[in-house]
């Protein structure tokens, strides 16, 4: 509820991504914030008022000279009574009537009499975006200090493939809750890289090695992180898993790739490999090996670069690296050695023999190793351990 005791005032403009700010409305709900809504005549030919306010729990303004709407809050009152203003979808046609200083509606007047900081989520087609009359209205909104949120790359409506779609709602809650409550965003900031899940290790064109890693507990860290704010870099192996929201993800196969892809995140401010990195690679045959007589195949191996160590060294070295330590035997024991060995500055040990079901499952039970010594935690979910990492991060971050 980091939102508690905020006030919004959420502009909806007329665009098809209208419905994504219904999911905002949620999630501002969700976090405390009183949220009121300003749906414009085009706003409502996408999503209705009464989704709108039921998802508020507020009544939806609409009309500038309704007389209802001026009775129960005059515009005056809308604008001032709000810590932030919020527009989503921010239209062309929208930014253009703010940038002009137009208050020929409810939106614009509103616009015209707050002085509340503004944040706009611009969403429309890519050549209304990139055209340099909507490029000079943002500019100026910017100038005047507004803050854009968005728009993101990708399929749009109308076809095209561009940027001009509005950011996710979790993208504008995150840099909302950033500017109304920073504290709740100590990792703000902070660009944080996260490997996750197996990798894949080819032996020919239709044959790899690989392990049970599920990679649950490298996305709930690198989705946690996002959560307080940082900005989360994560490169992912194979896993059937959904990209948490506010995380750029990289997906590979290899060790060889998943290296690639981290030293081309760098330079970040911590590094965390929840990665289940095959240790070897095999010489890999150009043709599918093929059953032939009574021999078995021959398979070369040679041992895989190490991630971890590899981050923990050189110039570029992450303030802080953490590496996690799967045993099945002597767990503490052999994570000290391991942190010694690699060099990080935390180890999380686990104990993945079969019978504790880490792999796959969806708790975890680790003990935090660092310099200091030794911390064991609770039996958690992978969440829980998500969250109480990220939290252990933003301090250690913030004290240096
Ligand atoms: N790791 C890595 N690159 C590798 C192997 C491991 O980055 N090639 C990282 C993992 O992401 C994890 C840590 O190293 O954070 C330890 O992984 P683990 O599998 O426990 O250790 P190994 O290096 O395989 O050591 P051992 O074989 O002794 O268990």
């Amino acid at each position: 509820m980091v939102l508690t005791g905020k006030r919004i005032l959420l502009i909806i403009g007329g665009g098809i991504a209208a419905y994504k700010v219904l999911i905002l409305i949620r999630r501002l709900r969700d976090s405390g914030a009183t949220v009121r809504c300003i749906l414009t005549k085009s706003g409502a030919e996408f999503v209705t008022p009464l989704s709108v306010s039921a998802l508020s729990e507020q009544p939806v303004y609409q009309e500038l000279f309704s007389l209802t709407d001026e009775a129960e809050m005059g515009h005056i009152r809308l604008s001032r009574e709000a810590d932030l203003v919020v527009v989503a979808p921010a239209t062309a046609n929208l930014m253009a009537r703010a940038a002009q200083g137009l208050a020929d509606d409810l939106a614009t007047t509103c616009l015209l009499a707050s002085s509340a900081p503004l944040m706009l989520a611009p969403a429309m087609n890519g050549y209304m975006w990139a055209h340099p009359a909507t490029q000079a209205n943002v500019a100026q909104l910017a100038e005047r200090g507004a803050q854009i949120v968005g728009p993101d790359a990708g399929d749009l409506a109308c076809g095209e493939v561009s940027l001009g779609r509005l950011a996710e709602p979790e993208a504008i809650l995150a840099a909302i809750v950033e500017r109304l409550a920073p504290t709740a965003m100590p990792l703000a900031g902070k660009r944080i890289l996260v490997t996750a899940g197996p990798t894949r290790e080819a032996l020919d064109p239709v044959r790899y090695v690989s392990n049970h890693s599920s990679g649950k507990q490298g996305f709930a860290i690198a989705e946690a992180l996002a959560t307080l704010g940082a900005q989360v870099a994560l490169v992912a192996g194979p896993v059937n898993l959904a990209t948490p929201p506010g995380v750029d993800r990289v997906d590979i196969e290899s060790a060889d790739d998943m290296l690639a892809a981290c030293r081309a995140a760098l330079p970040v401010d911590a590094a965390i490999c929840a990665a289940a990195v095959a240790d070897w690679k095999a010489e890999i045959a150009p043709q599918k090996m093929k059953k032939s007589g009574d021999g078995l195949p021959v398979i070369t191996w040679q041992q895989n670069p190490d991630i971890l160590a590899t981050l923990s060294q050189g110039a570029q070295r992450p303030g802080l690296v953490v590496g996690f330590a799967a045993e099945t035997q002597t767990v503490i024991a052999h994570a000290q050695a391991k942190r010694a060995r690699k060099g990080c500055d935390w180890i999380l040990a686990n104990d993945v023999s079969a019978e504790r079901g880490v792999f796959g499952g969806d708790a975890n039970q680790v003990h935090l190793i660092d310099g200091e010594g030794v911390e064991t935690w609770p039996q958690l979910s992978k969440t829980e351990v998500a969250a109480r990492l990220a939290e252990r991060v933003a301090a250690a971050l913030s004290a240096t």
